[in-house]
């Protein structure tokens, strides 16, 4: 009777002391306590040994004993159980939400996405090289030799520390470097930023962005060439935008030639942006010279090919209204959050 005495009064001391603060704690205490293998059944299981005449004592000590561990149960369970109801009633549900800055893309990367993914409809795909290029990339291998005059055409950037190196003055260099691979067919675009020595306006910069176009395979015709800019001028300045082409120079392309369309700001009657003539330049194209072929050693006799190359911050100043062209590369926030939400 003692001993059952002195378990009891440990086990109280041990449930007192036990504490919970989530559901699965006070379940522990059901498993560990009232659980059929558990601490309470087998202290009544002790009543066997208790002599005859003190069961009567012991069962109100034992029934007493289960009552407290059952107590003990309720409160941990309502312990834990007005814990999460307390919690509840601190979350308020009609509280906007915390609104996080956006970003937004760089709208000469949103001139940029546009222009190609038009030609990824064609099946062009997108090719990049080093801003930093050799003589032969940016001027050797497209038919522009030392001292050629046409080198002029494009105010250079040379590299102090190697009189090889220029920074691109086109993408026409990347081009090369993907002919020079000698996979054929080629349907690339060569997307990217070139430096040119000019002074900073509103209207010219020393770096700027551009999209070049090369596609090269067994009779590539100039047909194809206008195809091509057909459509892609029609998915991006719409139907009713009329295309001319005239003849033009450049050393990497024969036939060569600029391709304008009729105003898409004035429709063609004239206005600041067409500068009253109601046609805008937008790129340059012909058909890869054989020289530039052979340069890269692909067979002029059996391959030809065109190649195109446009701007894209005017586009963009066109697209956005964007009167500055140094805007675009200032980095001031008060500009570049305005595309946010342009796609
Ligand atoms: N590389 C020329 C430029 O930067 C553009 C061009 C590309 C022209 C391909 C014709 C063919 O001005």
């Amino acid at each position: 009777m003692e001993q059952l005495l002195n378990t009891i009064a440990n086990y109280k001391k041990e449930m007192a002391d036990f504490t919970a603060v989530d559901e699965k704690q006070a379940e522990d205490f059901r498993i560990k306590y009232l659980g059929t293998k558990g601490i309470v059944k087998a202290v009544m299981g002790e009543m066997k040994h208790v002599p005859a005449e003190q069961k009567k004592e012991a069962g109100q000590l034992l029934n007493e004993f289960k009552q407290f561990a059952e107590q003990r149960f309720q409160q941990l369970q309502e312990a834990v159980g007005s814990q999460s109801a307390t919690a509840a009633s601190l979350i308020d549900l009609s509280l906007p939400g915390d609104t996080l800055p956006m970003g937004s893309r760089h709208p000469v990367v949103l001139m940029r996405n546009r222009i190609v993914s038009i030609f990824q409809r064609l099946g062009f795909a997108v090719a990049e090289g080093p801003e930093i290029e050799d003589d032969w990339h940016n001027f050797g291998a497209l038919n522009l030799p030392a001292h050629h005059p046409a080198r002029d055409m494009q105010d250079t950037f040379y590299v102090q520390q190697n009189p090889d190196w220029v920074l691109r003055t086109h993408t026409s260099s990347v081009q090369i470097r993907e002919m020079e691979k000698g996979k054929l067919p080629i349907r690339m675009l060569m997307p990217g930023r070139v430096y040119r020595n000019e002074t900073i306006s509103a209207r010219s910069h020393c770096f700027f962005h551009q999209v070049e176009g090369l596609y090269i395979d067994e009779n590539v015709s100039f047909a194809d060439l206008k195809q091509t800019l057909y459509f892609f001028v029609k998915e991006m300045y719409g139907k009713d935008v009329k295309v001319r082409f005239r003849p033009s120079y450049f050393p990497f392309t024969e036939p060569s030639a600029e391709m304008d369309v009729s105003c898409f700001i004035c429709g063609g009657s004239g206005c600041n942006v067409c500068k009253k003539t109601g046609w805008v330049e937008i790129l340059g194209c012909g058909m890869v010279h054989p020289n530039v072929l052979s340069n890269c050693n692909i067979d002029p006799q059996k391959y030809s090919g065109f190649a195109f190359g446009m701007g894209i911050e005017r586009p963009a100043m066109l697209k956005y209204g964007v009167n500055d062209l140094r805007l675009f590369s200032e980095n001031d926030v008060r500009f570049l959050k305005q595309f946010t939400t342009a796609i």
